[in-house]
């Protein structure tokens, strides 16, 4: 009888390789890690972290062979180049001790100039911002004294997928689900209580696999929703008009998310100009989303709102409704926050009312929701409550009686 002995199965047999390798480019291991070094690599490599205490450092061997030694004792492997930007090369880079595959973006400059200042400045940020998200995996600073030149390389994961700045001809449905996701990705980066402040298509990804867009390139992202600046941050060609950077008076402009809402909507028209059915209905559904993230602050849609209108346009052209499940999750989850925060706070204000009593359900029935009046001050003032309310009490008649209505 043939011996089938399932535990034989390598690891990492369901694996998903970057777009820019191939199975013949990986060596599989005795613990079933498929890796980018071979075993006598691997062994090389583990013998000098062992003795050589060579942390923060880069080992080199052969024609092209780099691996990268972290102060936290990681080593990566280096590889392919992934893509170029103004502060640095980025390339694909593995982890040799669980295999996962990693993105290494360095960075050799004159620490001095004006320039050099920075860079340094970028990476600084982009190391915090990767950090608060729990994505850094390390970062190498080195400094050669002969040359003066400092090295820079941060390490954190690799995104599958093509930059949205490559995309081309699709039709005006497939570009809506690009969209759709484009704004779940900024809206859940917000949800984190950052704003990324350069929102360009050489920023987004999209893996066609899972159907997921991730922002990437965060040195210029900020921790927290607001921020006053002089300096010109953010896409060139896509600021808001009121970050307007020809105004003499630069004090007070604040980069907020619906400044970055009108950088998405920019982004979108140049991927809607790039369609193959301009005439389509797709087509016309999809501009009212520019035109409305186009439009003037005062009147332009808030990063909730924007979700809302996206999944309403992604239903009224047709896209299947299992890819808008992530999207609606992420629009409750946030509109429930809108709604419980100032409650939350208007409890402990008063420090008499609690949640559960300012939201009663009344069980005679059918349910309805009676509010106390303070509460009820609160949620009429909350934009968004009444989709929420009827959402999870069957009964919208009872709580439009009550008077608490959309923004
Ligand atoms: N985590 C990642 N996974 C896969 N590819 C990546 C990753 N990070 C960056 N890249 C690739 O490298 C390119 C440059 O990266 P990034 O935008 O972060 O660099 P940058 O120097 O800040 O660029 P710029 O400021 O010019 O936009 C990206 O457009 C992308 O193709
Ligand atoms: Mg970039």
């Amino acid at each position: 009888m043939d011996n089938i002995n399932i535990e034989c199965e390598p690891k990492s047999i369901g694996i998903r390789l970057p777009l820019q390798l191939e199975s013949k480019d990986l060596f599989l291991h005795q613990n079933g890690c498929l890796l980018l070094v071979s075993e006598d690599e691997l062994k090389f490599i583990n013998e000098k972290r062992k003795y050589n205490n060579s942390k923060n450092s880069i080992l080199e061997w052969g024609e092209d062979k780099k691996v990268y030694l972290t102060e936290e004792g990681d080593a990566f492997i280096i590889n392919k180049p992934l893509g170029e930007g103004k502060f640095g090369e980025v390339k694909l880079a593995q982890n040799i001790d669980d295999g996962a595959f990693m993105a290494a973006k360095e960075c050799i400059f004159s620490p001095r100039g004006s320039e050099g200042k920075t860079k340094e400045r970028y990476f600084n940020k982009e190391k915090e911002n990767l950090q608060g998200l729990g994505k850094l995996a390390g970062q190498l600073n080195m400094l050669n004294k002969e040359s003066k030149q400092k090295t820079i390389i941060s390490i954190f994961p690799y995104v599958h997928g093509i930059d949205y700045k490559d995309i081309n001809n699709l039709n005006s449905k497939k570009t809506g689900l690009l969209i759709v996701k484009a704004i779940e990705a900024l809206a859940e980066f917000h949800d984190k209580g950052y704003l990324h402040l350069d929102i360009n298509p050489g920023n987004l990804k999209w893996d066609e696999k899972e159907k997921k867009c991730t922002l990437i390139d965060l040195g210029n992202a900020n921790k927290g929703l607001e921020k006053k600046d002089v300096t010109i941050l953010g896409p060139q060609g896509a600021l808001a008009p009121e970050l307007d950077p020809d105004k003499i008076i630069k004090v007070g402009r604040t980069y907020t998310t619906k400044t970055e809402m009108f950088s998405m909507g920019i982004l979108i028209e140049d991927l809607l100009d790039k369609v193959t059915d301009k005439n389509s209905m797709e087509f016309i559904e999809l501009q009212t989303l520019v035109a409305a993230l186009k439009s003037s602050a005062e009147i332009r849609p808030d990063t909730l709102e924007t979700i809302k209108k996206s999944i309403e346009v992604a239903e009224k052209i047709g896209l299947d409704p299992t890819y808008l499940n992530s999207t609606k999750a992420l629009f409750e989850r946030m509109a429930a926050k809108m709604i419980l925060e100032p409650l939350e706070r208007l409890t402990q204000e008063l420090n008499k009312i609690t949640i559960s009593e300012s939201l009663k359900i009344e069980n005679v029935g059918q349910p309805a929701v009676t509010f106390s009046n303070e509460a009820e001050k609160v949620a009429s003032n909350t934009p968004y409550i009444l989709p929420i309310l009827e959402n999870h009490f069957e009964n919208p008649i009872i709580i439009s009686k009550i008077g608490i209505g959309n923004k």
